[in-house]
């Protein structure tokens, strides 16, 4: 019987740090996550990429399905950068997803397969749902749908790539979102966060941190994941 932690509606602690493993030692991934889940990290969060909603190709289903059956107790948190976010919500929970968080740009207002669709869809694998917005789209493009996920994931970064750098403009409109996002549901970001582009997100309502070079590049990685938490 696994014991993966309601993590979302429970966490241990606020800011949660999800280390994502875009950002790891692909040759050696479940040692990578390993280490850094001892070093303190509360999750993993694994950046799924189609190579046509964004410019690249990571991994798939049977990435998450190793990291499951090595780690029964992982929350993992999976990020579909898809155009087609509905064709894997199955093969991701299956292989033993914990939340699936999809983009409203490829799917706002689709005549199937729309952003409540899929919400709908996602929630009836058991995942909690997630539901991200790009630097370029405002937040009014999720505003219908904040009560009816567990996770709402600003990117800070236009997706595609690690190791770039952090956008500062959507930090007014994760305030704006903060302000309006009920307290058991998750602000999270993504895309350049480190120990000096934290303090900002935070103080903008962030309250869960995807991090991939601040962590797993740093030459401390307990200290990298204690900085973006704000403990000194
Ligand atoms: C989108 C990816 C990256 C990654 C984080 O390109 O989602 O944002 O997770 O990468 P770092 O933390 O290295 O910017
Ligand atoms: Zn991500």
């Amino acid at each position: 019987m696994s014991d993966i932690p309601d993590l979302l509606k429970n966490p241990p602690q606020l800011p949660l740090v999800l280390p994502s493993i875009l950002a790891s030692d692909f040759a050696a991934m479940g040692d990578d996550v390993a280490d850094v889940m001892a070093a303190g990290a509360d999750a993993i969060h694994v950046d799924i990429m189609d190579g046509h909603f964004v410019p690249n190709v990571t991994m798939g289903p049977a990435t998450v399905a190793a990291l499951r059956e090595r780690f029964p107790d992982l929350y993992l948190d999976v990020h579909l950068m898809m155009t087609n976010p509905e064709l894997y919500a199955d093969p991701f929970a299956e292989a033993g997803a914990n939340c699936i968080t999809f983009h409203i740009e490829p799917t706002a207002g689709r005549t199937e397969h729309d952003e409540h669709t899929v919400i709908r869809h996602i929630r009836d694998t058991g995942c909690d749902v997630g539901i991200s917005i790009n630097p370029p789209t405002p937040a009014q493009a999720i505003e219908h749908v904040l009560e009816d996920v567990d996770l709402v994931l600003v990117m800070s970064v236009n997706p595609g790539f690690g190791g770039q750098s952090f956008i500062p403009e959507v930090l007014e409109k994760t305030r704006w979102i903060a302000e309006r996002l009920p307290d058991d549901i998750r602000l999270e970001m993504d895309g350049g966060l480190d120990p000096t582009t934290a303090p900002a997100a935070r103080e903008a309502g962030v309250d869960t941190i995807v991090a991939g070079s601040a962590v797993f590049k740093a030459p401390d990685r307990a200290a990298a994941i204690k900085q973006l938490r704000g403990q000194t």
